[in-house]
């Protein structure tokens, strides 16, 4: 099932960026900036995105609205896949797993009409593609000279396997964004620990030291 299929989703103008909820902030042509819960302008130049991506095929993991992957388009990338998972059932949920009622349901769809909205006005090439990031394949998407991962492995039951699996798309370069517990880090900052998150019924499950940074695994693949 892809969302949309079956859920009431409250009218909305695909033209009109106002009528959708926004997880980014986007610029838009005609001045209009979409009302985004978050607003990445202020850290864009300061996570590590090359200047430059001339030439490169790029992937955007947990794209959510767009931002990452019409910033890669921008800084010149020759093609850009923008993944997310089609449906909120696909999320890494805690078991058991909560209920979605039609009103969560229709707010999920509903952001996820947002990254249309924005390609189409910026006249974007992005592709957005629906599958899980344990997925990636390259016989069927492809293979990339460079990925984003922007605040996903929190998200997920198995982020060692996420980035596994990203691995075996990626010949190139890695950027991750990822969330870390100032806490732990200061009180142990020669081991690496982390821990269950209890978020209750959402799909959040670790928070962990910066030692527990596995990206630097990512040269030898292992
Ligand atoms: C916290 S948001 C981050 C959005 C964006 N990357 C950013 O940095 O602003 C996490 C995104 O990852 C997506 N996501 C969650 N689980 C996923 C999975 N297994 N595969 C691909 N995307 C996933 C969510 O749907 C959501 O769009």
């Amino acid at each position: 099932m892809k969302v949309g299929d079956d859920v009431a989703v409250p009218p909305f103008d695909p033209v009109d960026p106002a009528s959708l909820v926004w997880y980014h902030t986007i610029e838009l042509p005609g001045g209009v900036v979409t009302p985004g819960e978050y607003d990445h302008r202020r850290i864009v130049d300061r996570v590590g995105l090359p200047a430059r991506l001339d030439g490169r095929r790029c992937l955007d993991v947990g794209t959510h609205d767009g931002f990452w992957a019409f910033e890669m388009e921008r800084r010149g990338a020759s093609a850009v896949v923008a993944l997310d998972v089609a449906d909120p059932e696909d999320l890494d949920w805690p078991e058991p797993r909560p209920p979605l009622s039609g009103d969560v349901r229709a707010f999920l769809a509903a952001r996820k009409r947002a990254f249309g909205v924005a390609a189409a006005a910026l006249g974007s090439r992005v592709e957005p593609r629906y599958e899980s990031v344990y997925d990636l394949d390259p016989d069927t998407i492809g293979r990339f000279d460079f990925a984003f991962i922007g605040t996903l492995l929190h998200h997920l039951r198995d982020p060692i396997g996420a980035l596994q699996a990203v691995r075996r798309v990626v010949d190139d370069q890695l950027v991750l964004v990822a969330v870390f517990s100032p806490w732990k880090t200061v009180l142990l900052p020669l081991t690496p620990v982390t821990e269950l998150a209890d978020f209750g019924n959402l799909p959040f499950w670790e928070i962990p030291s910066r030692g527990c940074d596995v990206s630097s695994k990512w040269a030898d693949g292992k």
